[in-house]
């Protein structure tokens, strides 16, 4: 069911992959709920060609941008907003790519070369964006910016790797570039720790389908779908959440709060 709660938005959408891809149920979402976007990948994952189909469904331009790289944001902001006609008022930050997992090194011996592009690719690349916008002026005042990220960021979960890392140090930056373009122009800026979800990304973890059963048997509504996730972020982009700023929300039934469930137990006892 649509609201019209982005009636009149205009948004960036990072990351859709393929039709798994968060960013991209979220992009239906929110063209379902009024909003206009532009959608942007790397170059090297526009290439797969899948981005097109969603582009048609949501009536979208794609613009190419490595979040590595300056002049592609640069590119990507300047494009937006030619295409808007004005400024932007939200933007999905939902990237994530780590080299040592690609590479199978174990967390105690990874190569600190493939750990600074994970970090910057994973982490900095948020505040590349919202540096270029500030320098821009390209979010309107009460933007909204969400990011996505794990748990794996406050507790330890072994095989996610140097990608807890990461994600701590994206809840980081969210958090202090929340508090100053919040001084500035009202921007709030918040990360969406989701639930295990089954995605490319989702999937690059080890042990991934034992780590999914075990969150759905440790959270008390199940894992959040990737679907849901998109519900949670149109809610974020919209005017209902207003006040709202440098937090990370737990969307994942549950979990983060939970001690142990009746399920686990069960599961032990057998
Ligand atoms: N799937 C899960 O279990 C899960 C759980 C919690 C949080 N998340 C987070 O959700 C976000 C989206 O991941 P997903 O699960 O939808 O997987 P996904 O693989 O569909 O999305 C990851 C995206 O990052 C993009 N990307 C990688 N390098 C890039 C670069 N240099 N420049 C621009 N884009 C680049 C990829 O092209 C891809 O579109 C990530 O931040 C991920 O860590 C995922």
């Amino acid at each position: 069911m649509a609201y019209n709660l982005l009636k009149g938005k205009k948004g960036i959408i990072f990351g859709a992959l393929d039709e798994k891809s968060i960013a991209w149920r979220t992009a239906l979402r929110c063209h379902e709920e009024g909003a206009q976007l532009v959608l942007t990948n790397a170059p090297v994952a526009l290439r797969m060609g899948e981005i097109n189909k969603l582009a048609e469904a949501v009536n979208a331009p794609v613009v190419g941008a490595d979040v590595t790289s300056m002049d592609d944001l640069k590119k990507l902001f300047e494009e937006a907003m030619k295409h808007f006609g004005g400024k932007v008022d939200f933007i999905l930050h939902s990237i994530g790519m780590s080299l040592n997992v690609r590479k199978n090194k174990h967390y105690t011996e990874i190569d600190y070369g493939f750990n600074q592009k994970t970090l910057d690719i994973s982490a900095m690349s948020l505040h590349r964006v919202l540096r270029t916008a500030w320098e821009m002026d390209a979010i309107s005042d009460w933007g909204s910016v969400v990011a996505l990220t794990y748990i794996a960021a406050q507790r330890v979960f072994p095989d996610y790797n140097e990608m807890a890392d990461a994600k701590a140090l994206l809840e980081g930056v969210a958090r202090n570039f929340g508090y100053h373009y919040g001084v500035k122009k009202k921007v709030r800026i918040n990360t969406v720790s989701q639930s295990p979800t089954k995605t490319t990304a989702g999937s690059g973890v080890k042990g991934f389908d034992g780590f999914i059963s075990y969150a759905e048997k440790m959270s008390p509504l199940g894992n959040a779908s990737a679907d849901q996730c998109a519900d949670y972020c149109v809610t974020l982009f919209s005017d209902l959440t207003k006040m709202v700023t440098m937090q990370n929300l737990f969307h994942d039934g549950g979990f983060s709060f939970t001690g142990v469930t009746q399920a686990v137990i069960e599961q032990m006892e057998k």
